[in-house]
């Protein structure tokens, strides 16, 4: 079906063009601030008036004579200086309810008509030191953007820019060869246990050793001239490091892969060529030995232009080059009309410098969208940067493992009767839930605090609280059918209701705009916008349920009452699962 709100925009504003004989006079069509004067209202008629100089009533007054929106609202009418307020009529409402209740799937929703490639670019670890908690936001909420493009019908390519590349590998590799000289013999006898201690180590030596950090950069020049033990010592490092983090992402329900990853290695033998045809075009200049690209206005404290480095005077290519020749390859191999890059706002000057230099080379036009999705940094309840007790980065397997734990506590208080495999699983949903949750339902561009008893709590636009109302829906329905009958059998039976009551059709509208919610959240890549969502609709389910008994029901309410619990349930079980990747129980 067609969003409700791009019927009624796309109907008024040809209205507003037939009466005004103006094009571009858009109906601004959005939710009734008031629901007293109705459900949707149309604020365009003001601006269309002013346009010919016409009283904004009067204009209004046309425009409603000349409006067909009876299939779908009662009478518009007029308020204040011209806007229109649209109420929907019931038969419209129960017939989108039906329609939605056939479509297992997608509950109604279509998928775009013209689907784009967009590339999301997120998580993008750094191999060999293991993920902390500021990885976390970006592989969350880069994994909720993928997840809102394809469900729109949107042709998404993963990219994990992994930190595969840098100097850093050069006394990583000589460390590894120091420790474990036959490692190119036997590479599966050893792992590397702990990533982040490996990593201390080589960083010690190579500061404190001088013949040592000698070693580790002749092994970077090894590196960059594909030296085969070198290769496959780095390789080895690389698959090791995988270890870690693919089990994390699986643990998180994180649709990223292996297929996914994109590293910096793989720009590798691409960089020079960036640079040449920069220079060739000539938009590349020597400054201070190094070269640099100066695009649009950016200037540094003092007033001075500012560079884009591409090539350091020692010939050592830069982060900067190796994002032109991804962006090069997403657009030529990969053939992106979109690429949105999920990082900590820390990173917004790189992008906009990317982005400006991209567009300067003339590699992107109107029809590549380039876009950095940014987010804050997350805090301790001190309100200082997230750091453990003795004031080191906490680890994300840590962490995630402290959030199931505590969910564990709380089943075990609430619910300690059920069998311990199935509290197990509530600990697990419910803890890794709430931590993803948490993140989403905050304004990604504001810091936000990380705090267990917040996350955990069963009150308030939490996970518990959305996965208990899914829950509690579906212990109505079983309580309304009896345990042999399969709810789902009587609801395909249905193919007629009515209301009987507001509390009825508050929720039935509040079901028919997912839609308008999951369109805003990928537009503006905000997964707080469906969080919200959401959450309205469980409080709204709530009002239902304590106005309209589903179990004592008549014959007459019951079809119509048990579609709506119906209904709720799918709709907060697919915003869930499928576009925040955070798993639910039948039962809690
Ligand atoms: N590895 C990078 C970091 O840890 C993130 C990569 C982001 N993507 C990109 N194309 N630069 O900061």
């Amino acid at each position: 079906m067609k969003r409700l709100t791009d019927i009624l925009e796309q109907r008024i504003s040809q209205t507003i063009q037939t009466v005004t004989g103006q094009p571009d006079c858009p109906a601004l069509v959005a939710l009734s601030k008031n629901p007293k004067f109705g459900d949707y209202q149309a604020n365009g008629v003001m601006a269309a008036a002013k346009k010919i100089k016409k009283n904004p009533r009067l204009l209004a007054e046309q425009i409603i004579g000349q409006l067909e929106l009876a299939d779908i609202c009662e009478p518009p009418e007029i308020a204040g200086p011209g806007f229109i307020n649209l109420r929907l009529k019931d038969d419209f409402l129960e017939t989108r309810l039906l329609k939605i209740n056939t479509d297992n799937d997608r509950l109604g929703i279509e998928k775009v008509e013209s689907p784009e490639t967009v590339v999301v670019d997120y998580s993008g670890p750094n191999i060999a030191k293991q993920m902390h908690v500021g990885h976390l936001r970006s592989t969350i909420i880069g994994d909720c953007i993928a997840r809102l493009y394809e469900f729109e019908g949107h042709a998404v390519i993963r990219q994990n820019h992994i930190g595969d590349w840098g100097t850093q590998f050069g006394m990583l590799i000589a460390l590894l060869k120091e420790q474990h000289p036959h490692i190119l013999e036997n590479p599966e006898s050893f792992e590397i246990a702990d990533l982040e201690s490996f990593y201390q180590d080589a960083k010690s030596k190579s500061d404190n050793d001088d013949m040592f950090a000698q070693t580790a950069r002749e092994e970077v020049v090894k590196l960059h001239t594909h030296d085969k033990d070198t290769m496959a010592v780095w390789k080895h490092i690389v698959d090791e490091s995988r270890k870690h983090y693919l089990p994390i992402y699986r643990d998180l329900s994180v649709t990223l892969n292996q297929n996914d990853e994109r590293g910096e290695s793989f720009y590798a033998e691409k960089l020079a060529s960036v640079v040449d045809r920069m220079q060739n075009k000539g938009l590349a200049v020597e400054s201070d030995g190094a070269i640099c690209v100066f695009p649009g206005d950016f200037k540094n404290k003092d007033g001075a232009p500012l560079p884009f480095i591409i090539q350091k005077s020692d010939g050592a290519f830069l982060y900067a080059t190796t994002d032109l020749a991804a962006l090069r390859f997403r657009i030529n191999e990969l053939d992106a009309n979109k690429v949105i890059y999920v990082t900590d706002a820390r990173q917004a000057l790189h992008f906009q410098m990317l982005f400006a230099t991209a567009k300067l080379a003339g590699w992107t036009d109107d029809k590549i969208d380039l876009m950095h999705v940014t987010f804050g940094t997350m805090l301790g309840t001190d309100g200082k940067p997230f750091k453990t007790r003795t004031g080191g980065t906490v680890k994300l397997k840590e962490l995630l493992d402290e959030a199931v734990q505590r969910a564990a506590a709380v089943v075990e208080e609430k619910n300690p009767d059920l069998p311990e495999n199935q509290k197990k699983e509530i600990a697990r949903v419910v803890g890794i839930g709430a931590v993803k949750y948490a993140d989403y339902s905050n304004n990604r561009n504001s810091d936000f605090i990380f705090s267990f008893d917040k996350m955990l709590a069963m009150e308030g636009n939490t996970a518990p609280y959305m996965q208990y109302a899914y829950a509690r829906i579906k212990s109505i329905e079983r309580k309304a059918t009896g345990k042999d009958v399969d709810i789902q059998s009587e609801l395909t039976g249905i193919t007629q209701i009515s209301f009987s009551g507001e509390a009825e059709k508050d929720l039935a509208k509040m079901l028919i705009r997912y839609d308008q919610a999951i369109a805003i959240a990928a537009e503006e890549c905000r997964p707080n916008y469906l969080t919200s969502y959401l959450y309205d609709l469980a409080q709204t389910f709530s009002h239902f349920y304590n106005a309209c008994p589903v179990l004592k029901a008549t014959p007459a309410q019951r079809p119509v009452r048990l579609l709506l619990c119906d209904l709720t349930a799918r709709t907060i079980r697919h915003g869930l699962t499928e576009l925040l990747g955070i798993d639910i129980v039948e039962q809690m």
